[in-house]
């Protein structure tokens, strides 16, 4: 099979696939044993930063599982290293930040390095992994975090619950936030421009926080720099582009107007309501990665539950609404990948 006919890419590109393509957010990871053995000797910025690790994680679960596309392993931070942030990923904690931006002087210190000077690592990763895959007819996701999630850990200095920092910033330094956004549209889109050239097929843009914001701070505070970057992405590039948001119903008449080729959405909000908002765009999703966790009878009502809400959808790819959590099993992971399979051909 060659890539012409991958299931996923005839999906994003709104044309009939021979099957509806599956993959899974943090499909590689934690989950999995060899993942950890993986991890058990080489931190996670070594990890990403050792294009065959990387690239050896990524191919990890295409080994045990019927997935239509790998994501390339490394994260939404790490690129942030080349604009001057200091970061590491603490066992347990999660990802901390040691020189958060507290003052717009610190926005006016942030450099936008070249890609492959920042992260060339992640390019080679990339390079190897289409290689592998693409004769198999499997494409590579590339995928970078969007403006306003990258700038709430670069302000919060790690995961945060309330915001609060970032919210300050944003309210009472508007010309330092629009900098902060500005520099980071520019960066990003030079990122992902790299990816696609490294081999990515399609990318991925993650705004796990934006749920944060109302409706109006969306307008005036986001939305410029989403629209700015899937313009100026597009400007070089057709490979389809996909926006995963979370917790978004309420912002989600604004989301779909975004110029966005694919959304990608989460359990909270019904598959229908956002294919009502969106018309004819491809949609992603979003089964609750928790009824992975779920006795076998009801994992199988959840996914039909999904598979339900995307019979009017005409170009549906399968996804979980957010990654897959350590606590999950692989056992579960290839069960709902055969449930969806089997339901498909009923
Ligand atoms: O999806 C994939 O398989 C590709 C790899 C990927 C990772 N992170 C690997 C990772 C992707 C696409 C991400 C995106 C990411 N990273 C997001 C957006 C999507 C989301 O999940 O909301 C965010 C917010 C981050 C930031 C981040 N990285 C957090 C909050 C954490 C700690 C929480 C956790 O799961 O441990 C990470 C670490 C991280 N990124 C891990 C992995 C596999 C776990 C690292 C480990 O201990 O092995």
């Amino acid at each position: 099979m060659s890539l012409a006919q991958s299931p996923l890419l005839s999906v994003y590109k709104k044309q009939t696939p021979t099957r509806r393509p599956i993959w899974f957010m943090r499909q590689a990871g934690r989950y999995l044993p060899e993942y950890r053995e993986i991890r058990a000797k080489n931190s996670m910025l070594k990890t990403i930063q050792t294009p065959k690790l990387a690239a050896e994680v990524t191919l990890q679960p295409l080994r045990r599982f019927d997935f239509d596309g790998a994501i390339i392993f490394a994260d939404i931070l790490n690129p942030l290293i080349g604009m001057g942030i200091n970061l590491d990923f603490v066992e347990k904690e999660g990802p901390k930040i040691f020189n958060p931006i507290q003052f717009p002087a610190d926005v006016s210190a942030l450099k936008i390095p070249d890609p492959t000077q920042s992260v060339p690592y992640t390019l080679e990763a990339i390079s190897l992994v289409a290689s592998e895959l693409n004769p198999k007819g499997i494409p590579v996701l590339g995928f970078c975090g969007a403006p306003f999630t990258l700038a709430s850990y670069m302000i919060e200095g790690g995961g945060s619950h309330s915001l609060t920092k970032l919210k300050r910033f944003m309210f009472s330094e508007k010309d330092a936030w629009n900098d902060l956004q500005g520099k980071l549209v520019e960066y990003l889109v030079r990122y992902l421009l790299a990816q696609v050239q490294a081999g990515a097929s399609a990318v991925q843009v993650f705004d796990t926080w934006v749920g944060y914001v109302s409706p109006d701070q969306f307008a005036k505070y986001v939305q410029p720099s989403l629209d700015l970057l899937v313009k100026e992405f597009k400007q070089y590039s057709d490979v389809p582009i996909i926006y995963f948001s979370t917790s978004s119903r309420g912002l989600f008449p604004q989301i779909s107007k975004l110029p966005f080729d694919v959304f990608s959405i989460d359990w909270r909000m019904k598959l229908t309501d956002a294919a009502s908002l969106s018309v004819d765009k491809p949609l992603q999703g979003n089964l609750d990665p928790e009824a992975l966790a779920a006795p076998k009878e009801i994992l199988k009502e959840e996914i039909q539950s999904v598979l339900n809400d995307a019979k009017g959808i005409p170009h549906h790819v399968f996804n979980l609404g957010h990654g897959i959590l350590p606590h999950l099993t692989p056992e579960s992971v290839s069960f709902a990948i055969d449930c969806v399979r089997s339901m498909d051909s009923r």
